[in-house]
């Protein structure tokens, strides 16, 4: 049976079920990492974004402001813009203002940040017709863009593209190729290979504010689903695994122990991990080649200063 897309109400509480009794049956405990993204979950993403050790936000919110015109002629003004993952759309504001959309469609599973992220966009854009879309992407979602004026441009910032698999990236390319039409194009934001220590920094920051988003996971599947997990006897471990090329987050088990959600039950030795995300760091020349291989023409890459982060101008030719 088709799983029910809006992540709202009953339906996304069996969804969310399932998905975690299936990941923790698994010999290799994992966990899907949409489901970080709960209102604390969300607020802990932003507080992320902040650190100093988290070069990401500031790099492509920089590359962006630095290389708006460029990037504004390559996307063409009017037409509709759409967003995957959303959340704050404070790089979208960006674009909204250097683009003049006659529409915005905003898609986040966080509903709560979605909602206040459009109403906060209407008052600063009264012109601006904003359609929010509360969904997952990583099912079929049904946008109107039959209704959608202009030509069409995909927006997928945050290098969101980077926690999906290789595999899962190529079919949301080939997903919004369909989408936006043959005039239309894609503005990606990818993080790109680099010193390990640098990646390291920016996963395990000193704060620990990282840790509490990981962990926080943990927290949301005992209030939600009436888990018994004791977050304090995990650890946040992320490292960089360099032949995948991609961060791994875990949620290692300090002690043997057994953790309850509703009636399954699953035992952990100790050092055994929950593995809950990954973070695919591409190459220019690598992302490209994805790109041209889901159907789209690379043809416009931006870079910040420093080289860390890159923004990807994607025509659907
Ligand atoms: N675009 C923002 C936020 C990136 S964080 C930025 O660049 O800073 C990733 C965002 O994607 C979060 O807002 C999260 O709620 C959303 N998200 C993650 N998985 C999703 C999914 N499967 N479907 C829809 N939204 C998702
Ligand atoms: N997509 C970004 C990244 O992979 C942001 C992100 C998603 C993130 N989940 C995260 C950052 C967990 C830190 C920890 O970097």
């Amino acid at each position: 049976m088709a799983r029910d897309p809006r992540p709202g109400g009953a339906a996304r509480l069996n969804s969310f079920r399932e998905d975690v009794i299936a990941g923790l049956s698994q010999p290799r405990k994992a966990l899907p990492p949409k489901y970080f993204y709960d209102a604390r979950g969300s607020r802990l993403f932003e507080a992320i974004c902040r650190l100093k050790e988290y070069y990401p936000t500031r790099a492509e919110l920089a590359l962006t402001r630095a290389h708006l015109g460029a990037i504004s002629r390559f996307s063409r003004k009017g037409g509709t813009l759409i967003e995957y993952g959303s959340g704050d759309s404070v790089k979208s504001r960006l674009l909204i203002e250097a683009l003049h959309p006659s529409s915005y469609i905003p898609v986040d599973i966080s509903e709560d940040v979605l909602r206040s992220a459009a109403s906060k966009l209407q008052r600063l854009y009264p012109w601006l017709d904003i359609r929010p879309v509360h969904g997952d992407f990583s099912q079929p979602l049904e946008i109107s863009v039959a209704r959608a004026k202009g030509r069409r441009v995909v927006y997928f910032p945050g290098s969101t593209i980077g926690n999906l698999t290789p595999e899962e990236a190529h079919a949301f390319l080939r997903m919004t190729r369909g989408q936006v039409g043959p005039r239309g194009a894609m503005l990606v934001g990818v993080d790109l290979k680099k010193d390990a220590n640098v990646l390291h920094a920016a996963y395990n920051d000193a704060r620990g504010v990282t840790a509490a988003f990981n962990l926080n996971l943990l927290a949301r599947i005992n209030r939600e689903l009436g888990g018994d997990f004791k977050p304090r006897r995990f650890r946040h471990y992320a490292f960089y695994n360099a032949s995948p090329g991609r961060i791994e987050m875990h949620l290692v088990s300090l002690t043997p122990q057994t953790v309850n959600v509703g009636n399954h039950r699953f035992t952990f030795e100790a050092g055994e991990s929950i593995h809950t995300e990954n973070s695919y760091k591409y190459s220019v020349g690598g992302f490209r080649a994805l790109a041209e291989r889901a159907g789209f023409k690379a043809k416009k890459t931006w870079l910040d200063p420093k080289g860390l982060f890159s923004l990807h101008g994607l025509a659907a030719v």
